[in-house]
């Protein structure tokens, strides 16, 4: 993975190593889908982002963490998706960011949060 200071030739952007886009759509009350924002999406993000900058481990890293719009896997949600590795999380709470960062630092397993693999052995 690339780490800080890698940036596209054409316009000089940083490109991060590790990005993770969480859901904070918001629908109207009792929608048949749900939504994230209404599980605590909104919240979750921001807390997410405080631990990446707190931990010592990313520091460097070049990780970002942006609000995303709907991933269409409401259902699961809060959701979110973590590239490169294209994992895929979802009823993911506060509670959960401790293994998020594990993941991110270390590449520890978050089979438990993984909706990407579901039906899949
Ligand atoms: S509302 Fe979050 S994935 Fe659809």
């Amino acid at each position: 993975m690339r780490g800080r200071g890698a940036r596209a030739k054409e316009t000089n952007m940083p490109i991060p190593s590790q990005h993770i886009f969480v859901c904070i759509n918001e629908r109207e009350p009792n929608h048949a889908r749900s939504d994230c924002a209404s599980k605590g999406a909104v919240e979750l993000h921001k807390a997410l982002k405080v631990a990446v900058k707190a931990e010592p481990k990313l520091a460097g890293k070049g990780i970002r963490v942006n609000k995303a719009g709907c991933l269409d896997t409401c259902e699961q949600g809060c959701s979110m998706v973590i590239y490169p590795q294209a994992t895929w999380l979802g009823n993911v709470t506060q509670a959960d960011i401790p293994a998020i960062i594990s993941h991110l630092s270390d590449g520890d397993p978050v089979n438990h949060l993984r909706i990407d693999q579901i039906g899949q052995d």
